[in-house]
């Protein structure tokens, strides 16, 4: 098993890795919790058949009562609405400050429950058991938790840290191709941002099971280095925006269709790749960075473009949160591994981008 400890001053916690942690949770949680802790499990649809009994069974043989509560699956779930739900099974079941919630599920489950978590009751203990690769290499590190509103995502959030993270590599198998693409855009921008060694080592597998056969020291990495990042910078001031490398753009895409055509994952592929060739026209990054990118995001079955209107790039860029006064704050990778924030006049950034898509 590997165990990663996270130094939040004041919330410190571990995050623990090994195939079929699962069966452990209860040992893993017991001395966590308050001794008359009752533990509600939420989850999906998805998740719950799969998963669910033998998290519930294993809380369940260490004398933890435990209640169970299933949500749809998908962005939707995210909401006022399902948050209200989940208060009101809480309180039905009447919850108390020494209870906790365990996250069961992707990163729609681990921001909603966590955000359930830190707010019922002014905040109870939380777990996650995080089950989509994007859950365990991203989501469920950094203590954002969050809900979205129909005009944006995340914008009823909170920062609140978790007891434990109990990543069991297994339940990848049942992951469908996609949703594992997705989450593998994540772990090669943790190559491009902070560690050459790591994104040489990605760069010579061929597909998914190359990942899987060394699956547990690539959630690692990408947790340790998401861990260093948010340590140093637990509000995002400054360093921790390297971790929007590719998200700039590829919320841009994401827009443009909705949330719908693309996942995440691959929007950010696409915005990874835009940002390379945007660096390369501004001679910030070299030319095979650019080249090392695109190669990698198509072994893994990702985007290296996606078309995309000049106004829907607009429209992005004149969201984007990192954007100050007219001028956008981009992340740069000048070599693997190596970051910059380059800040560019948003006018000015729409005829780079006009110049990156003849490029591509
Ligand atoms: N808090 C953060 O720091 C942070 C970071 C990145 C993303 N996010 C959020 O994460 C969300 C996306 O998370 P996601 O990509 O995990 O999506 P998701 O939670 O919607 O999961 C994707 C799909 O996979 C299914 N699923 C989950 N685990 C499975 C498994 N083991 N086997 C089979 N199916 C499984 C789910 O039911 C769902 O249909 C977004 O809302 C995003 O805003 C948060
Ligand atoms: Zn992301």
């Amino acid at each position: 098993m590997i165990t990663l400890n996270i130094p939040i001053p004041g919330h410190e916690y571990d995050i623990l890795i090994e195939n079929g942690l699962l069966d452990k949770t209860g040992e893993k949680c017991r001395d966590l919790l308050h001794h008359d802790a009752k533990v509600f499990i939420i989850t999906d649809v998805n998740v719950a058949p799969l998963y669910a009994k033998r998290v519930a069974d294993s809380l369940t043989s260490e004398g933890i009562i435990n209640h169970t509560i299933i949500l749809p699956s998908g962005e939707k779930t995210k909401s006022l609405y399902y948050l209200e739900s989940v208060y009101m099974h809480l309180t039905d079941m009447k919850v108390t400050r020494n209870d906790c919630i365990i996250a069961l599920g992707g990163g729609v489950i681990g921001d909603l429950a966590g955000f359930a978590a830190a707010t019922i009751l002014r905040g109870i203990d939380f777990i996650q058991i995080p089950t989509t690769l994007l859950a365990q290499v991203d989501s469920s590190v950094g203590g954002k938790v969050a809900v979205d509103l129909p005009s944006g995502k995340n914008l009823v959030g909170a920062f609140y840290q978790p007891k434990l993270v109990l990543t069991d590599s297994s339940v990848l198998e049942t992951l469908n191709d996609r949703e594992f693409a997705g989450g593998m855009a994540e772990v090669i921008k943790y190559g491009c941002i902070y560690d050459k060694p790591f994104f040489d080592r990605l760069a010579v597998m061929n597909n998914r099971s190359d990942v899987m056969s060394d699956i547990e020291e690539v959630i690692k990495t990408c947790c340790s280095i998401k861990a260093d990042v948010v340590t140093k910078d637990e509000k995002e001031q400054g360093l921790r925006r390297i971790l929007n490398f590719g998200h700039t753009l590829g919320h841009a895409y994401e827009l443009a269709y909705n949330y719908e055509k693309y996942i995440h994952g691959e929007a950010i592929a696409a915005g990874m790749n835009i940002a390379a060739r945007i660096g390369n026209i501004l001679g910030i990054t070299d030319s095979e960075t650019v080249c090392r990118i695109k190669n990698i995001t198509e072994t893994f079955g990702l985007p290296a473009s996606i078309e995309c209107s000049l106004e829907d790039y607009e429209r992005a860029v004149s969201l984007d949160k990192k954007a100050e006064g007219s001028s956008v704050t981009m992340v740069l990778v000048p070599e693997i591994g190596k970051t910059v924030f380059k800040a560019i006049e948003q006018k000015e950034l729409i005829g780079i981008i006009e110049k990156a898509e003849e490029i591509k």
